[in-house]
């Protein structure tokens, strides 16, 4: 049995915020391996990427998630006691409250609710000339997950909250300044989603049965135990926070229908098929989360070598959506690919991999899908708009990124709808 091949550096940490997303691809060609091992934070540390390595990855008898993820992400992106940090038996049944809300019906009446939103804007973008669009979605998104989770939103909240639900996410991977802004938008949501649970509770809220707010604040754990309130809050926030950050994913679609006017033509015509595809290529092509982390709970061998117990892994998503093993020519955007795709749970993996309910896979994958699917019948179909000029770079570095302007439109026009 080998020993995993090692970086050179003694610690790599400075190495990976200057190579961002392509850090681990980038070590894996220069050893010849899909593993390797280095020292990020202090900590000895297992980088793999690649449909087999995903595969091994979600093994749960092999990685554990509790103590897989750093301190500073837990107290800014997941927050602390939810889904993300669990395993076995309890993260399954925690798992299945929230596959619970997932039915296709439910996920329909969402994508409306942000439908109706998109449309109530339009007027207000076209008076205002010019619209970030990043910024403009996360808005509508915030609106939108509120009223389908039966959170209650005031008008002279939306900002704020919207703003506190991108700052967990957008200053996660940032040091300094950033990430303590970003905590204390955690704390702020906590605070009150946290409030929100007790209203429901003490009766004092009746949110519709079915809905996320009323399953959280009513689930009962394994012991019977309904879950602690700022733990109700964090789950509740696994479906708020994200959902605004589906934003991100229509930023890069727009962004996508701009780079490739073929696309825009094609899917002008409303063929649902295609939609599809093309959102499945903007989800596997632009970057968003790089990468996952777990802790190996029993030692075994690989490929060759030795994983000791204890260690720190992290899988690399985008890499492996980038494998060239998996997918020809990955660095072109290509969404005929998808219709020979093989549908394996561990080559595509911008949401993670495996199975929904089993494993850590984002159970939000399919309101991803149909989020953006309408966002891009809306920008393609709802509206006319130009692109001025401005930065579009995406920066590799940026942890999570986006085009450097967020994607700015001007003179927009909404369409008249022919009925
Ligand atoms: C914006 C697009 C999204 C991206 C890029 C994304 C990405 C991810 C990734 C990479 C994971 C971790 C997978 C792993 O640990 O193996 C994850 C987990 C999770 N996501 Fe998403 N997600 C998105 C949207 C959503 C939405 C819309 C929801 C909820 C409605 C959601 C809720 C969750 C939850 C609760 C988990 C934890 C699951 C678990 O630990 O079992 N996500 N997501």
């Amino acid at each position: 049995m080998s020993t995993i091949p090692r970086d050179k550096l003694p610690e790599s940490t400075l190495a990976l915020f200057r190579d961002g997303y392509e850090f681990i691809g980038k070590r894996c060609k220069r050893l010849g391996s899909d593993v390797f091992q280095t020292r990020l934070m202090l900590q000895k540390t297992v980088c793999m990427r690649g449909p087999e390595a995903a595969q091994v990855f979600y093994d749960q008898r092999y990685f554990q998630r509790k103590g897989g993820a750093p301190l500073r992400l837990r107290k800014t992106l997941f927050g602390q006691g939810g889904v993300q940090g669990m395993d076995g038996e309890a993260h399954r049944h925690r798992k299945a409250m929230f596959m619970s809300l997932m039915s296709s019906e439910s996920i329909a009446r969402l994508v409306r609710l942000m439908s109706d939103e998109w449309r109530a804007a339009l007027p207000g973008w076209a008076e205002k000339g010019r619209v970030v669009l990043l910024d403009a979605a996360r808005d509508i998104l915030c609106r939108a997950v509120c009223a389908w989770t039966g959170v209650p939103l005031k008008e002279s909240e939306v900002r704020k909250r919207t703003q506190d639900f991108a700052a967990m996410i957008e200053d996660s991977g940032a040091i300094g300044p950033r990430h303590w802004k970003g905590r204390l938008s955690r704390k702020r949501a906590e605070g009150w989603i946290g409030g929100v649970i007790e209203a429901v509770r003490a009766g004092r809220l009746n949110p519709p049965e079915g809905s996320a707010l009323r399953t959280v604040a009513f689930h009962r754990e394994l012991d019977g135990e309904l879950l602690k309130t700022r733990i109700a809050a964090v789950e509740l926030i696994n479906v708020l926070r994200p959902t605004v950050a589906v934003a991100r994913f229509i930023t890069f679609a727009a962004l996508a229908l701009y780079e490739y006017p073929d696309w825009r033509r094609r899917l002008a015509r409303q063929k649902d098929r295609e939609l599809e595809l093309f959102v499945q290529e903007v989800r596997r092509f632009y970057p968003f989360f790089p990468f996952v982390a777990a802790r190996v709970s029993k030692p075994f061998d690989w490929q060759g070598y030795h994983f000791p117990e204890g260690a720190r892994a992290l899988l690399d998503l985008y890499g492996t959506d980038h494998d060239p093993r998996a997918w020809d020519d990955p660095e072109t955007f290509r969404p005929e690919r998808f219709l020979t795709w093989d549908g394996s749970p561990f080559n595509f993996i911008s949401q993670g991999g495996g199975d929904h309910y089993e494993n850590h896979r984002c159970p939000g994958e399919w309101i991803t899908i149909e989020l953006m699917k309408e966002a891009v019948r809306l920008l393609v179909m709802s509206m006319d708009y130009i692109v001025p000029q401005q930065d579009l770079t995406v920066s590799m570095t940026r942890m999570p990124t986006m085009p450097q302007s967020g994607f700015v439109i001007a003179d927009v026009r909404p369409r008249e709808v022919i009925v």
